[in-house]
């Protein structure tokens, strides 16, 4: 079969100045994408900014053959996301892909969470994903095309101690990806998650001796596949670390029903109602109601 290629098709990439992000850029560029390379040039926690990184990316990117422009506004205001959506049209004239993917980290135990660790944290990684893909979205209609992937967490979807902020921010793209793919539908606008792990320095004290396994650019062909026009699935979510790929979903259980149920009934079926055996994986809200629905006969 042919490369995936993506001659014409105009990517933004948030937080693409380093890690992650950086290599979408160099891999979407390489394979004929325009691209938006977007990065606020700030320190892991979010302070500070610069234009060093995102200009480093795109000189890079250019110096292979690609197309490329930097862009410097934060994705943590509506000002920001529009202004990152308008230099994909001011440059390339449309706006086809975006990759959520800038982030920050503000780690405390829950007892130490303060409010400003809570509203940075959502500001950058939830809102950012509002803000950057909300004035992408018309144009995605108005041209029945587009490509969203959103960079969740395990720490979101499995928990991990000390983020509380950034699980919550992460599980609650996850969301905004799940009615993202509902309402995209009928423009074929497709939305999809994943939970990376990636040796960046946003994780280079954290993953220890595994660190050399976990390359940003083991990550990226996920992305890539997911930013095609090829791409099969909408509303889900991938795990991606070190060059395995994996699809997470959320399961439901056939549970218990009984149209008199009380406390006790539920105490006395709980290991039924817990049972895994059987579970579905609904796409969206209808089909986990007709689930629950179909057992009330
Ligand atoms: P990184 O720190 O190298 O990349 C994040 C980039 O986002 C930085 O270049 C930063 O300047 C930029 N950024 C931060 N705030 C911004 C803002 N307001 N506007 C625009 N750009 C901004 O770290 P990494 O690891 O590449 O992270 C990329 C994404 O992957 C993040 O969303 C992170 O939470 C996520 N992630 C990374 C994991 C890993 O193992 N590296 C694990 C799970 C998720």
């Amino acid at each position: 079969m042919a490369d995936l290629g993506f001659d014409g098709k105009v990517a933004i990439i948030t937080g693409a100045g380093g890690g992650l992000g950086r290599s979408h850029a160099l891999d979407l560029a390489r394979r004929g994408a325009l691209v938006v390379v977007n990065d606020l040039g700030g320190a892991v926690d979010g302070t500070g900014s610069g234009t060093t990184a995102a200009q480093a990316v795109v000189d890079e990117i250019k110096a292979a053959g690609g197309e490329a422009v930097a862009n410097y506004d934060s994705v943590a205001t509506p000002e920001g996301g529009r202004a990152i959506v308008q230099a994909a049209l001011d440059t390339f004239g449309r706006v086809d892909i975006i990759v959520n993917n800038a982030g920050i980290l503000r780690d405390a135990s829950f007892k130490n969470m303060e409010p400003d660790k809570v509203e940075a944290v959502l500001d950058v990684h939830l809102k950012g994903a509002f803000f950057v893909t909300q004035p992408a979205w018309e144009h995605m209609r108005g041209q029945s095309y587009g490509r969203i992937i959103s960079t969740a967490s395990a720490a979101g979807l499995f928990g991990n101690f000390g983020q509380a902020n950034y699980g919550a921010a992460k599980m609650g793209l996850v969301g905004l990806t799940r009615v993202l793919a509902v309402e995209g539908a009928k423009y074929n606008i497709k939305a999809n998650a994943i939970a990376p792990v990636a040796r960046t320095r946003m994780t280079e004290d954290l993953l220890g001796p595994m660190a050399d396994k976990l390359q940003p650019e083991l990550v990226t062909p996920l992305v890539t596949f997911l930013a095609h026009e090829d791409c099969p699935v909408t509303g889900e979510i991938y795990s991606v670390a070190g060059g395995r790929v994996a699809r997470v979903f959320l399961g439901v259980t056939p549970g218990f029903t009984d149209p008199d149920l009380t406390a006790e009934k539920v105490r006395d079926n709980f290991d039924k109602i817990r049972d895994e055996s059987d579970y579905e994986v609904p796409a969206n809200l209808t089909e986990e109601l007709m689930m629950a629905m179909k057992f009330l006969g």
